[in-house]
């Protein structure tokens, strides 16, 4: 059975699997509900699985990634598909990816600014805190859907700069301990340039792909003018019917597609309870550009 988080259809609830079993039944099921989903998919009650389960299920929707760009203190020994996240502290160290959020939501979709783009992630959650830590997914290809032929047409044919060092000093501003990008890192990631929208390689839906916090510039467009149209797209993708906000529980586990749907992580009480979770993430096939199609 699957249900419905957010009132536009965006985003299921897979109900009755236990991915511990991935028979072919089973693997139908969760990649139908998964590209039927528009980009984000929820399966409880999985607390029983193994590393290796959690590698198999994400395995199935393209090449699970290494994590080699990540400190590897942060890993799960012996398995570096495993990203910890949260504010766990191993002998006086951090011994997970820690990223204080704001009460603003920094919507986003991952590392729009790599090339080739990780595709999604899977968020799997070992500990969470009683309160606050929700992860908020919108729907970008319900988004899009719903805008005006108007400014489908204005949008479709402009491309943004999408760029890892404006990612990284916005971020910096509210968590000091994060450093300057190396000059290494400058160069390997240089601005790249992304469609306002793209058309997903599976489905052949399209979706906004507004990501301002990652955006330098829209090409063509001052400053002044693009900023407002970012910030308007922002704010028609984030509204209540094309958004759900999930309230973790241990044995969660969300997979997201970066191609078609944004997530935003939101604060909790970090001196007074743990946050633990799991992040697999996906390499395969890339968004392509709508302009051509239109
Ligand atoms: C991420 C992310 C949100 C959260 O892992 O890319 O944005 O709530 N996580 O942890
Ligand atoms: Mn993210």
């Amino acid at each position: 059975m699957t249900s419905r988080l957010s009132e536009s259809g965006f985003g299921l609830e897979l109900q009755d699997v236990d991915l511990a079993d991935l028979n072919d039944q089973i693997i139908e099921r969760v990649t139908k509900a998964f590209y039927a989903s528009g980009g984000a998919l929820l399966i409880r009650n999985q607390e029983h699985l193994t590393p290796e389960n959690l590698r198999d299920f994400v395995a199935l929707f393209g090449t699970v990634e290494k994590n080699e760009k990540y400190n590897p203190d942060f890993l799960m020994p012996d398995f570096p598909e495993i990203l910890r996240l949260g504010n766990l502290m191993e002998n006086g160290k951090r011994a997970a990816l820690w990223i204080k959020s704001d009460d603003v939501l920094m919507w986003h979709s991952d590392d729009t600014f790599r090339d080739p783009q990780p595709i999604g992630s899977c968020l799997y959650c070992v500990t969470a805190p009683p309160t606050g830590a929700a992860t908020w997914f919108a729907g970008m290809t319900h988004a899009y859907q719903a805008l005006s032929d108007d400014l489908k047409k204005t949008i479709t044919p402009l491309t943004a700069l999408h760029s890892y060092d404006h990612l990284n000093e916005f971020l910096r501003l509210s968590n000091p301990h994060r450093p300057p990008l190396s000059e290494e890192l400058l160069k390997e990631l240089p601005p790249i340039e992304r469609p306002l929208v793209v058309k997903h390689p599976v489905t052949g839906k399209k979706a906004l792909y507004v990501t301002p916090i990652h955006m330098e510039s829209v090409n063509g467009m001052t400053e002044e003018d693009a900023r407002p149209l970012l910030n308007q797209l922002l704010v028609h993708a984030t509204q209540p019917q094309f958004t759900f906000a999930h309230a973790w529980k241990s044995g969660d586990l969300v997979l997201w597609d970066n191609r078609c749907a944004m997530h935003a992580p939101s604060p909790f009480d970090a001196d007074k309870h743990d946050r633990l979770m799991y992040r697999l993430t996906i390499n395969g096939e890339q968004i392509e550009s709508a302009a051509e199609q239109s």
